[in-house]
C-alpha cells in the first residue's frame, strides 16, 4: 500500500442551529465520518471540519418565542449538537458556528471580491411586508387562500390541496404567519448573485466528474430551466452579518453558511498552525469533500463553486449527495414513534449498532436509505455479534488458558495462506470505502468473517484442545484465527472506532493502521478478551420508539424542526398561531356530522367528496384526506365540522364546511371523532 500522502479537508452540511440532531441528520455525519477515519487510517493528512449552521429567520423567531437572544439560543444549541455528535463519535477536527469572526471576516471578503469583478448586481424588488411585526416575510411565513383551488391555509409558494405553485403576492387574503397581520407590499433593494455569468464555468464544472452521475444529470435539467441571479439579501430585522457598506442589510444565509467551512477550518489552523491559504487558493494541490443531503445540492453544486470560482478560490474536488432516511419504509413520523432524536436513541442503544446498520446500507447513488428496525436488529446481531465478535471470543480462551496469552510464532503454509488471502482483499475494500459504497465494502467484511468462521469450524479447537499431542495445531488454530479477527477489525475500524479501541486493548496493539496486516502477530501476547459488543435487544428498540412518542409532549425549545422536503431556511419554521378570544372561538360554529358517503375526486389527488348528514341538513364538504383515508372506511363514521364556513366554490363543486383533522399530512392526517353518545347536529362547545 504505498501510495503518496493526500492531503484532504471534508465537511459536513451545517445542521440548522434550531433543532436537536436526529436519525436523519446521522445518515451524513456518520457517512462523513466512516470516510474521514478510512482516510486517516490509510496515512493521509485529513481534517474533517463542521459548524453550526446559526443564522436565518427561524433561529431568530425561535429566539424570539423563547425569550432570549439568538446568541444563547445557538450557544444551548451548540453545547446540544456537540454532545449529540460525540455520543455518536463523530471525530470532528472542529466543531464550530457560522457566528464567529472568521465567518463574518471570509464572507465580507469574498462578497467583495465578487462584487468588484462584477458578479453581484443591486435590484429594486417588491416584496410582502409584515406591517404588524415590520418585518419582510419569505415566501413560507405568508399564508392564504390558493388562488386556484381555494383552499384556505396554504404557504405562499405553493398548494398542499391543488399542487398549485404561485407566487406569494397572488394569495387571496394572505396574512402573515408571524403575526396574522395582513401583508402589504413594499420596495426594498437587494443584492444578487448573478449565477447566469458562471453559465460557462458550470457547464463545464458538473461534467469534470465532481459529483455523482446522477446528480450531474439533475443539474442538467436544471441548467435547461435557466440559471436565475440569487437574491442574498435579507431586510433587517435578521440574525446574520451586516453586508459591507449597509445599515439595515443582512447576507441571506446561505451565502454565509458554505463560507462557514472554511470558517471553520480557518479556526483549526489558527488552533493547530496549517496554512489556510495553501488550502483554498485556486491551484492548490490539496482536496476537499462536501458531504451533504440530496436536498441541498443546487446550494453547493451550483451557487458554491461558482462563488468560489469568481472569488479566486479553488472549487470541491467532490460533492457527495446522499438520500433520506425513512424508517420501517416510511418518512419519520412523530406519532409512530420514528422522528428519533439522537439523544433518545443514545439513550436506549449503542451508537455503534447505528454506525453499522447505516454503513451496510450506504452505497455511493443518492438513494434513500431506510432504517427498518426490525432489521436492524438482525443485521447488528448476525454481523458484528455473531461473525465478528464469536470469532475473537472463540478463541481468545484458549490463547490465554493455553498458551500463557501467547501467540504462535510460526504458522504452517495453509494458515499463511489464509491470512494472506485477508491482507489481498485490503485494496478492493479501500477501493469500496474511498467510493464511498460502504455497502460493497460491508458486504466484502462480512464473506472474509464467515471464511474465517468456516475455517475455526473445520478445525474445531475445541476438539484439539482434548488431544496433547495437538498442541501445536491448537496455537496455530487460534492464532491465525485471532490474526483473521484482527483483519476484519482493521477493516471494520472506521466504522465502528469503539468496538475497534477495545478489540486493539485485547490483542495489545496500538491501532488500527491498514499498513500493519502486513506483519501479521507472531509471538505477541494479548490482554483477556473482554466483551466488545453485547446484543441488540429488540425490547430497547421498542422502549426508543415509545420514548421518541413521548418527547412529542415536551417544550418548545426540545422540539425537533419538522422534517422538510424542500430545502429553505424557511421551511424549518412552525409557524404561529395569532391569538383570538373566547368571542372568536364563539363565531366558529362546530358540529358533529356523521359522514353518510365518501367518494375519492379523481381529478384531485388530495381530495374526498363527503356527505355529512349534521341533522338538521345534509352538507357536501371536499376534504384533503384521500392520503389518508379509503372512502369506505369513513362511511358511517361520526366526526367534527365547521358548519357555518361560507360556502367555497371549487374545482369539482361547492364546499359547504370543513372537515376537523389533525397531523401533519400525507398519511398522518386523523378525523376527529366524538365520543360515544354525541349525535349529528350536536353543537361542539
Ligand atoms: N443548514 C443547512 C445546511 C447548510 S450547509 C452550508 C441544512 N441544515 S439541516 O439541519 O436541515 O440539514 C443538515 C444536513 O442533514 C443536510 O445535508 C440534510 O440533507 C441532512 N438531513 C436532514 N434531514 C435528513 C434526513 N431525514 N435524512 C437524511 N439526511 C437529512 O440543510
Ligand atoms: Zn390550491
Amino acid at each position: 500500500m504505498s501510495q503518496k500522502t493526500r492531503k484532504i479537508l471534508v465537511t459536513s452540511a451545517l445542521p440548522y442551529a434550531n433543532g436537536p440532531i436526529h436519525l436523519g441528520h446521522l445518515v451524513e455525519y456518520i457517512q462523513t465520518d466512516i470516510w474521514v477515519r478510512f482516510q486517516k487510517l490509510q496515512g493521509h493528512e485529513c481534517y474533517y471540519v463542521c459548524a453550526d449552521d446559526a443564522h436565518g429567520t427561524p433561529i431568530m423567531l425561535r429566539a424570539q418565542n423563547e425569550g432570549i437572544t439568538p446568541q444563547a439560543l445557538i450557544e444551548r444549541v451548540h453545547a446540544e449538537h456537540k454532545a449529540d455528535f460525540d455520543g455518536f463519535n463523530i471525530g470532528f477536527d472542529n466543531y464550530y458556528t457560522t457566528h464567529s469572526p472568521e465567518n463574518r471576516e471570509l464572507a465580507r471578503a469574498i462578497f467583495l471580491r465578487l462584487k468588484e469583478k462584477g458578479a453581484i448586481f443591486k435590484k429594486t424588488i417588491r416584496q410582502l411586508y409584515d406591517p404588524e411585526r415590520e418585518m419582510f416575510l419569505p415566501d413560507r411565513f405568508i399564508k392564504g387562500t390558493c388562488p386556484k383551488c381555494k383552499a384556505t391555509d396554504q404557504y405562499g409558494d405553493n398548494c398542499e390541496v391543488c399542487g398549485a405553485t404561485y407566487s406569494p403576492t397572488e394569495l387571496i387574503d394572505p396574512y402573515s404567519a408571524v403575526s396574522g397581520a395582513k401583508p402589504v407590499e413594499k420596495e426594498t433593494e437587494h443584492y444578487f448573485f448573478d449565477l447566469p455569468q458562471f453559465a460557462d464555468f458550470l457547464q463545464e464544472w458538473i461534467q469534470a466528474g465532481h459529483l455523482q452521475p446522477e446528480v450531474a444529470n439533475k443539474l442538467k435539467e436544471w441548467f435547461e430551466a435557466g440559471l436565475q441571479p440569487w437574491d442574498i439579501t435579507r431586510d433587517a430585522p435578521y440574525f446574520g452579518f451586516q453586508i459591507p457598506g449597509e445599515k439595515d442589510k443582512y447576507f441571506y444565509v446561505w451565502l454565509d453558511a458554505p463560507i462557514g467551512y472554511m470558517a471553520s477550518f480557518k479556526n483549526l489552523c489558527e488552533r493547530i498552525g496549517l496554512d489556510f491559504d495553501a488550502w483554498w487558493k485556486a491551484d492548490s494541490d490539496t482536496e476537499l469533500y462536501h458531504f451533504i443531503g440530496k436536498d441541498i445540492i443546487y446550494f453547493h453544486a451550483l451557487f458554491w463553486p461558482a462563488m468560489l470560482h469568481g472569488s479566486d478560490h479553488r472549487t470541491p474536488t467532490f460533492v457527495n449527495a446522499h438520500g433520506f432516511l425513512t424508517v420501517d419504509g416510511q418518512k419519520m413520523s412523530k406519532s409512530r414513534g420514528t422522528f428519533i432524536m439522537a439523544r433518545t436513541y443514545l439513550e436506549h442503544l449503542d451508537p455503534e449498532y447505528l454506525r453499522y446498520y447505516y454503513a451496510a446500507k450506504l452505497t455511493s447513488r443518492v438513494d434513500d436509505i431506510d432504517l427498518n428496525l426490525e432489521d436492524f436488529a438482525q443485521r447488528v446481531n448476525a454481523d458484528l455479534v455473531n461473525k465478528v465478535v464469536n470469532l475473537a471470543s472463540r478463541n481468545a480462551g484458549f490463547v490465554n488458558k493455553r498458551f500463557g496469552g501467547t501467540l504462535a510464532a510460526e504458522w504452517s503454509e495453509e494458515g499463511r495462506a489464509l491470512y494472506q488471502q485477508f491482507v489481498d482483499a485490503r485494496e478492493a475494500i479501500a477501493a469500496k470505502y474511498e467510493a464511498r459504497d460502504f455497502n460493497a465494502a460491508m458486504r466484502d467484511i462480512m464473506a472474509l468473517a464467515d471464511r474465517a468462521n468456516e475455517y475455526v469450524d473445520a478445525k474445531a479447537p475445541w476438539v484439539l484442545a482434548k488431544d496433547d499431542s495437538r498442541k501445536d495445531e491448537l496455537h496455530e488454530v487460534v492464532s491465525v484465527s485471532l490474526n483473521l479477527f484482527r483483519a476484519l477489525m482493521t477493516y471494520l475500524a472506521p466504522v465502528v472506532p469503539v468496538m475497534a479501541d477495545k478489540a486493539a486493548g485485547f490483542l495489545n496493539i496500538n491501532g488500527w493502521d491498514w499498513s500493519s496486516l502486513d506483519a501479521p502477530l507472531m509471538d505477541h501476547t494479548i490482554n483477556k478478551f473482554k466483551p466488545l459488543m453485547t446484543r441488540v435487544e429488540m425490547d430497547r428498540i421498542e422502549k426508543m420508539v415509545e420514548a421518541s412518542k413521548a418527547t412529542l409532549q415536551q417544550s418548545s425549545s426540545a422540539k425537533a424542526a419538522p422534517q422538510k422536503e424542500a430545502s429553505s431556511e424557511e421551511a424549518d419554521f412552525e409557524p404561529l398561531v395569532p391569538q383570538i378570544t373566547i368571542d372568536d372561538f364563539m363565531k366558529v360554529d362546530m358540529r358533529v356530522a356523521r359522514i353518510v358517503k365518501a367518494e375519492a375526486v379523481p381529478e384531485a389527488n388530495k381530495l374526498l367528496k363527503l356527505t355529512l348528514d349534521i341533522g338538521f341538513e345534509t352538507r357536501t364538504v371536499f376534504a384533503g384526506i384521500k392520503s389518508a383515508y379509503a372512502p369506505e372506511e369513513l362511511e358511517g363514521r361520526l366526526t367534527v365540522m365547521v358548519a357555518n364556513l361560507k360556502p367555497r366554490k371549487m374545482r369539482f363543486g361547492v364546499s359547504e364546511g370543513m372537515v376537523l383533522a389533525a397531523g401533519p399530512g400525507g398519511k398522518e392526517i386523523h378525523i376527529l371523532s366524538p365520543d360515544e353518545g354525541a349525535r349529528p347536529g350536536d353543537r361542539i362547545h
